[in-house]
């Protein structure tokens, strides 16, 4: 998969990226990424990337041209399509289904803004779609694209040592917060692992992890119990 970065800051997109998971996709060629600065791509003494908002108020707005011309190239120098992506906390929430979606794709492009934001013609005219990373406001979409990259990297085929471990994680297979892990060693003055993990009955460690996900997500986050894929035997559980 290849993902373009369109940033004032690209390099910050490339140094989250070098590390762990992400790092080895890269180096086994699962993953190329390439930034692409709107400066570069800014005319005039100043090489401008914004100015102030038509209407007045507060801070700048990144202007269409060095932005666009900086899409473009990205465009250019593959011919793979590419789906773009606007990193904004006006975006839809970025989930864990949006994440495999994306991952599927052969080619990104994401747009990072900075400042106030971009001129929505640029977003109308060349971008596909715009996500946040949640209800919260960052001072740029580069830390949101970080967080992008690394989630559809580690999606990509051969990028986990333990295949299995993605498919087991919070949200990925059915919707559910994860159960809580234990390892060495046994005694510690922490507390206990509990005693069903040392049994060696994998079905009752099965049914004792699956009841500690549902236990967790009706805890701390019910509102994904309507959309978990629950069977009958969960629903059972949950309404005891
Ligand atoms: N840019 C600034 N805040 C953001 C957010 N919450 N998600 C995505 N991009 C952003």
């Amino acid at each position: 998969m290849r993902i373009d970065i369109v940033s004032l800051f690209p390099e910050f997109v490339a140094q989250c990226a070098a590390f762990g998971v992400v790092g080895r996709a890269q180096e086994r060629a699962l993953l190329s990424l390439h930034g692409w600065n709107p400066r570069d791509y800014a005319t005039g003494n100043y090489r401008r990337v914004d100015d102030r908002p038509f209407g007045g108020g507060p801070g700048m707005v990144m202007l269409i041209d060095p932005l666009r011309d900086a899409l473009n190239a990205a465009r250019a120098a593959d011919p793979a399509d590419a789906r773009v992506v606007y990193l904004t906390p006006q975006g839809t929430r970025l989930t864990q289904a949006k994440v495999r979606e994306l991952a599927a794709h052969p080619r990104l492009v994401l747009l990072c803004g900075r400042y106030e934001g971009v001129d929505e013609r640029l977003i109308e005219a060349e971008v596909d779609e715009e996500l946040s990373i949640g209800d919260y406001v960052l001072s740029g979409g580069e830390l949101a694209a970080a967080v992008l990259v690394d989630a559809v990297a580690r999606l990509q085929e051969g990028a986990l040592n333990d295949a299995e471990s993605a498919a087991q994680d919070s949200f990925e297979s059915d919707g559910l917060l994860d159960c809580p892990h234990y390892t060495r060693p046994l005694e510690h003055p922490l507390g206990q692992v509990p005693e069903v993990l040392l049994s060696g009955n994998h079905a009752q460690i099965a049914r004792w992890r699956r009841m500690e996900s549902l236990g967790r997500t009706w805890l701390r986050r019910p509102d994904l119990l309507d959309e978990a894929a629950l069977g009958k035997a969960d629903r059972a559980l949950l309404e005891a």
